[in-house]
């Protein structure tokens, strides 16, 4: 076989053929489904006479070809691995064929397939090519017409895309159902679902007053924990019309889980279908994260009815125009209705970490990538959450009404269309009057942008200069890089009032936070009537994706930490004051010198702790350490036993000497609140929480004693599930076996809470977690088969810091095997699943080694295109 090649964004060709309508008939079997279609088809005025009609097509029987109702005879036509080549077609012509296929041998989780018995599909990016021979592509748009046939007991449930119009019984015991969706969609929005479903439903008056129908179609045993989910649907479509004016568009929608799915949801016009983690929650088995969660990708999807469906991608290029869109939208409608600075400090520590890391490594690419093997490898942070900020920054930029004035210009014009990220941006450029060709950068150059920001307070003269210089390490493929356009969110914060002080740059007086823009590789500004010496708050609210250096000391860190009226930088400038003191006693770490803690830090965290903020959640985080995965982001080679060695001495540090202050935290937040998931509990909670964590870290005996009081009260999964972690994560057996033993007997029936008690225990730091990461791999609850349970086993062992990089190579190894075995059954998630592997450049030598020759066994191996890619990547 040869090797998989790209394909690139500058051989982008319009569609010779349209599809106009589509109609297609499922005759359902777990091992030989029936599909037959009935497209309607148009050669395009631009096209020649004699462009073959090239269809996708993959692993699909063909049992009949017909044109305008005649049968096509062998040599008409060419079938291949790819698809179908009919080389001459009249202008106008219905095509007529039937494939057969098999649902119950899927494994990939892309088309159509069965999940615990219920068929299910998923088209995006590329698996409609899976269902049937298609332009699968998404600039080819169609309305569709679909007729479900089923098994009455085995799928009394049947459903697709858009309105019911027919349903009826047929012999056998078999029933149909048929289903038109008015709204020319592309295929990756396709969706069909069969089985023994029950659904939960409600109502929405949209505001120009079409009734909504509103089902949410679970499995019996889930039918109790929908409720959260619906409130957030019904929340997130009053939000799109307050905040963007968009209403939903037809009579019906629909929410489905399924068990085994690949991402956590999908957007299908209609009948949006999600992973079960994605959408049920219970007090008892979801924590507050767990709710959060689903709260934001309810939203995400339903959002994508306007951003992404009825307006959609050109071509796979373009995603992050739906994607980056839509996350920027969902994380707006999250901020509103939960705790704004939370949600951003959560979605920015996460972006930090996580995106950045990406950005460094072999795989780094730009939100607009220019070419790509698997286009399912590009579902990657850089995508979504890079793409979310671009579009936060031109909000910032252009301002909220011109911002709105822009999207509401985007739907009208483009409604109905497949489109580009050209398009999005002019629109902003339009009702902004704003030149936006140098930002338009950001969507072309990979890579973090790192800023060198130094200033200087003239007394003399009463000014302050700041200066910036920016530069973006090359990445691979894209070497030099040209300055980007960044606006810096920022005040200058008066050293004697500790206020924000009045700002005056070239003249212009701009109150006391401003925004400047930073174009060239290096420019000065300088501000005029300065009263004070000042501390600069820069960067604020994260205002753009970048690392920005500032020479802090540490003294600026513990004033910026209570007097920034920013409250995000206030967070942030705890950060750094943490990181200032961790970088020292990774280096004594490393020099085996002893540790000695910054008392800065302890008196720091005394005086958040007597002189709390409002937000408790806000607290939460200030009093939460940068994780380990964040500290390895900053170092410029990760030694990860003197990194967890550091962050445990400041943990331990900081709860012997304030052991009374958060003994006293934990005891003021405690409550027997029937649980709800409100911003109020939630931030009680969490800094509840945190103060337990402290305590545990020194198994402080009284500690021990509450936090095994918090696991057996049994109040709610939030509380259960920390007070087991720090159990578990103790040195005490003792604790440990116990607690995971009640918990694993409890919840044996319910798979998502299983997938916790996964996580929990291959999360330890205790060294001989390998060995019950291979003794859980055959625990009746495991399967290879499942995502959701690779993700919480495997994907979590990998996160393990400590264990994962032992220096004996063993938790290499054990990746490695799994992602091999993985390749054959489930490429993309197999291709998800090699990501720490692949920043081996990151890791000392002998790390380095161990993971290449892990990295090359792979290599060695048959591979998937996804898989390939991946590993030719982190090997070039
Ligand atoms: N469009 C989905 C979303 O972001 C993502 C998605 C769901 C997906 N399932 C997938 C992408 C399978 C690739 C493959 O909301
Ligand atoms: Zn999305």
């Amino acid at each position: 076989m040869s090797d998989p090649q790209p394909v690139y964004l500058s051989d982008y060709q319009p569609p010779a053929y349209r599809v106009t309508h589509t109609e297609l008939t499922f005759d359902l079997d777990p091992a030989a489904t029936r599909v037959k279609a009935r497209l309607h088809i148009e050669r395009q005025a631009t096209a020649s006479a004699d462009e073959p009609l090239k269809l996708d097509g993959e692993q699909l029987t063909l049992d009949a070809l017909l044109i305008d109702g005649n049968p096509l005879s062998g040599n008409d036509y060419q079938v291949s691995d790819e698809g179908l080549r009919i080389e001459q077609v009249p202008a106008r012509f219905t095509l007529e064929s039937e494939v057969q296929l098999s649902p119950k041998d899927n494994t990939a989780l892309e088309g159509l397939y069965q999940s615990n018995g219920m068929f299910c599909t998923q088209c995006e990016a590329e698996g409609f090519r899976r269902i049937t021979f298609y332009p699968d592509r998404p600039d080819v748009m169609s309305t569709f017409k679909v007729t479900v046939i089923g098994d009455r007991e085995r799928e009394p449930v049947l459903l697709a895309n858009g309105n019911p119009v027919e349903q009826g019984d047929l012999e056998n015991g078999r029933h149909f159902a048929i289903w038109e969706d008015p709204h020319p969609k592309p295929c990756y929005l396709f969706a069909l679902v069969a089985g023994d479903l029950h659904s939960v439903g409600d109502r929405f008056t949209t505001r120009s007053g079409r009734e909504v129908s509103l089902q949410l179609w679970v499995e019996q045993e889930n039918l109790a924990k929908t409720e959260h989910a619906m409130g957030s649907l019904k929340r997130a479509m009053a939000w799109d019309e307050q905040a963007y004016g968009r209403e939903y568009d037809l009579d019906l929608f629909m929410i489905v889980a399924v068990n085994d799915f690949n991402m956590g949801a999908m957007e299908n016009k209609g009948l949006n279908i999600f992973n079960s983690a994605a959408v049920l929650a219970h007090p008892d088995t979801a924590t507050d994260g767990a709710f959060q969660t689903v709260e934001g990708i309810v939203a995400h999807e339903y959002f994508h009815n306007w951003s992404g469906n009825r307006v959609t991608c050109r071509d796979w290029f373009q995603l992050s125009l739906k994607e980056g869109f839509t996350v920027f939208r969902d994380q707006c409608f999250s901020a509103e209705t939960n705790s704004a600075p939370v949600k951003r400090i959560q979605d920015v520590s996460f972006f930090r970490t996580a995106q950045f890391a990406e950005d460094a490594g072999p795989t780094a690419h730009p939100v607009r990538p220019d070419h790509y093997i698997e286009i399912t490898n590009f579902y990657t942070l850089t995508i979504y959450e890079k793409g979310a900020e671009i579009v936060r920054m031109l909000c910032n930029l252009v301002g909220w009404d011109a911002f709105r004035q822009g999207a509401d210009r985007y739907f009208a014009r483009f409604d109905g269309q497949a489109v580009t990220i050209e398009d999005f941006v002019d629109c902003m450029a339009e009702a902004s009057g704003l030149d936006l060709g140098q930002f338009m950068r950001w969507y072309s150059q990979a890579g973090t942008p790192e800023i060198d920001a130094h200033g200087e307070y003239d007394y003399a003269h009463g000014e302050y200069h700041l200066t910036l210089r920016q530069r973006t390490p090359a990445t691979p493929g894209q070497v030099d890089k040209e300055p980007l356009h960044i606006p810096i969110a920022m005040g200058l914060v008066g050293t004697k009032s500790g206020q924000d002080l009045a700002l005056t740059l070239d003249g212009n007086k701009l109150g006391k936070e401003t925004v400047i823009h930073l174009r060239e590789d290096e420019q000065t500004f300088v501000f005029t009537d300065v009263a004070e010496a000042p501390v600069p708050s820069l960067l604020r609210n994260f205002s753009a994706p970048v690392k920005l250096h500032f020479p802090y000391s540490r003294e600026d860190l513990a004033f910026l930490l209570t007097q920034d009226s920013d409250g995000f930088n206030r967070w942030d400038a705890g950060q750094r004051l943490a990181m200032l003191a961790l970088d020292d006693l990774i280096a004594a770490h490393r020099n085996g010198v002893e540790k000695v803690m910054d008392s800065r830090v302890v008196e720091a965290f005394r005086t958040l702790l007597a002189d709390a903020p409002a937000d408790k959640a806000v607290l939460a985080e200030m009093l939460t350490l940068p994780s380990e995965a964040y500290i390895a982001e900053q170092q410029p080679i990760v030694d990860v036993d003197a990194i967890h060695a550091a962050r445990e001495f400041v943990r331990q540090s900081l709860a012997m000497a304030l052991r009374d202050e958060f003994m006293a935290t934990f005891e003021a937040n405690r409550s027997s609140e029937p649980y709800a998931p409100t911003p109020e509990q939630i931030a009680q909670r969490s800094l509840k929480n945190v103060a337990l964590s402290y305590l545990m870290s020194i198994e402080d005996e009284q500690g021990v004693a509450l936090c095994e009081g918090q696991f057996a009260a049994n109040h709610n999964m939030t509380d259960v599930r920390h007070a087991l972690t720090l159990l578990v994560h103790s040195d005490r057996d003792d604790l440990a076996s116990p607690a995971l033993k009640t918990f694993g007997e409890k919840w044996a029936h319910d798979p998502l809470v299983m997938d916790q008690w996964f996580t929990i225990q291959v999360s330890r730091p205790q060294p001989e977690v390998i060995d019950r990461v291979k003794y859980l791999m055959a625990h009746p609850a495991f399967s290879l088969k499942n995502p959701n349970r690779v993700r919480a086993l495997i994907g979590a062992f990998a996160q393990n810091r400590v264990n994962f990089h032992r220096l004996d190579g063993q938790g290499y190894a054990l990746l490695a095997d799994v992602v091999i075995e993985l390749n054959q059954l489930n490429p993309e998630i197999a291709a998800r699943l090699i990501t720490p592997l692949t920043r081996w450049q990151r890791f000392d030598e002998t790390r380095q080694v161990l993971m290449r020759s892990e990295l090359e066994r792979i290599q060695r191996e048959p591979l998937s295109s996804n898989v390939y890619e991946v590993v030719e990547k982190a090997l070039a």
